[in-house]
């Protein structure tokens, strides 16, 4: 299940579907991240999709011909329509017309691309984009029922500005947005039916209305678990300190600024988690009376400000942990493994992620990690430096093995 960015869709087959209209080139964009990611992607293109882009940029862009038509007898002979949804992973069509929507919902097959899918076994995925008057038509909308009820998925279209001049619901999503739809539907869901609470990010302690205690952390290790459990099918409850992160679809994020905060959050949370990830940076000192009003400078002298502990929010958590999974972070800058199984044993924690935070390529802000995992049969394993998507891709095959052996 690990592995970085480039690997995602490795292996994977997708066949993308291309219907005639304006947002054609955008499709491109998607082809394009499919294919970055590892995907062999065979693009269908209807007759009226090759007006708007030639197919010498999709060819071009997949490694791969491109499929234009039912009577084409190269092709055929090379991989036939039957084959070619045989194959499938995965069918994406993006953007899907409302013709080709009503072509499916009424298992007509007059071309290529509707007849692959009337063969296909494999899961669908439609991208409508069209004018909005044809987005709220209720032919369409009944046709999109239809096929959601028998299992299709729907990728609603934005709100915007349209191609027609018109504005309303009908943009094509953001690429971007096609593509974590689609790393959703393929990946392996080991985590469904869990819930999963992730504490990311820095907490900020307020020394004036103007002015912090903080830290370094820029909340990706936290995002990227949560990211990565809500792809293996977990319903994911994302509690962070402030970041510049956009937030990871199809978790719920809530956005906190304290350690208090934090910890209200995450102990409300608790009761509908069966697992729970703490890797944020909680600070471990608060300014024990914040000022109301901005500190002024007074001569040259120094300032002293009198702290206090904050509460222990991991600590907390795993004294109410019950039957659930807790993993928790050690950074440590000396003595990493010693002072990992410390807080291993101290904490009652199921698996503890040490990283010595002075590595380079390790710890706060870096798009990597250098761990080592410490669980508490006492086993332990050394990873090397990893993209933080792959090395939360280690951390939660952790935990979905501990769940699993729980049930
Ligand atoms: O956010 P990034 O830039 O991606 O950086 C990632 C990271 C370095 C923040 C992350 O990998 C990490 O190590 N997170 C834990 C940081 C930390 O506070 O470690 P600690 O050893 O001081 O604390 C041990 C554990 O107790 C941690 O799980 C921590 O979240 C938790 N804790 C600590 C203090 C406190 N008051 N409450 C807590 O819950």
């Amino acid at each position: 299940m690990s592995g970085g960015p480039k690997q995602r869709l490795q292996g994977k087959q997708i066949v993308l579907g291309v219907c005639g209209g304006i947002a054609v080139y955008k499709a491109v964009e998607l082809l394009r991240l499919l294919t970055k990611a590892g995907a062999e992607v065979s693009v269908v293109m209807t007759a009226n999709a090759r007006r708007f882009v030639s197919e010498l940029t999709f060819q071009t862009l997949s490694n791969n011909p491109v499929y234009t038509g039912m009577f084409d007898s190269v092709r055929e002979r090379e991989i036939g329509h039957i084959a070619l949804a045989e194959r499938a992973d995965l069918f994406v069509i993006a953007p899907a017309t409302a013709n080709l929507i009503g072509k499916v919902a009424c298992g007509i097959a007059d071309d290529l691309l509707s007849t692959t899918l009337m063969a296909a076994q494999a899961p669908l995925l439609l991208v409508p984009a069209m004018n909005v008057h044809m987005w709220e038509n209720p032919i369409l909308q009944g046709n999109l029922k239809k096929l959601s009820d028998l299992g299709c998925h729907v990728l609603e279209p934005e709100v915007g500005a349209l191609a027609c001049g018109a504005e309303g619901k009908g943009k094509f999503p953001d690429p971007q947005r096609i593509f974590e739809a689609v790393e959703t539907l393929l990946h392996e869901r080991d985590l469904a039916g869990e819930t999963v609470l992730v504490g990311a990010g820095p907490t900020l302690e307020k020394i004036d209305p103007v002015r912090y205690i903080g830290n370094f952390s820029s909340g990706r290790m936290g995002y990227a678990l949560a990211r990565a459990a809500h792809l293996r099918g977990a319903r994911v409850i994302l509690v962070s300190g402030p970041t510049a992160l956009p937030p990871p679809g199809g978790v719920d994020l809530v956005a906190v600024t304290s350690a208090d905060q934090m910890r209200k959050t995450m102990l409300d949370a608790l009761e509908e988690a069966t697992a729970v990830i703490m890797a944020a940076a909680v600070a471990d000192y608060r300014v024990a009376e914040p000022y109301s009003q901005k500190l002024k400078k007074e001569g040259a002298g120094g300032l002293t400000l009198k702290l206090e502990r904050t509460p222990d929010i991991l600590q907390e958590l795993s004294e109410r942990k019950g039957e659930r999974i807790v993993v928790g972070f050690a950074a440590e800058s000396e003595n990493l493994l010693e002072n990992a199984r410390r807080k291993l044993a101290a904490k009652n924690l199921d698996l503890v992620v040490a990283n010595d935070v002075t590595l380079a390529g390790a710890g706060f802000g870096a798009d990597t990690n250098i761990v080592t995992l410490l669980a508490a049969d006492g086993s332990e394993e050394s990873l090397p430096c990893l993209p933080k998507e792959a090395v939360a891709g280690h951390i939660l095959d952790r935990v979905a093995a501990a769940l699993r052996r729980r049930r």
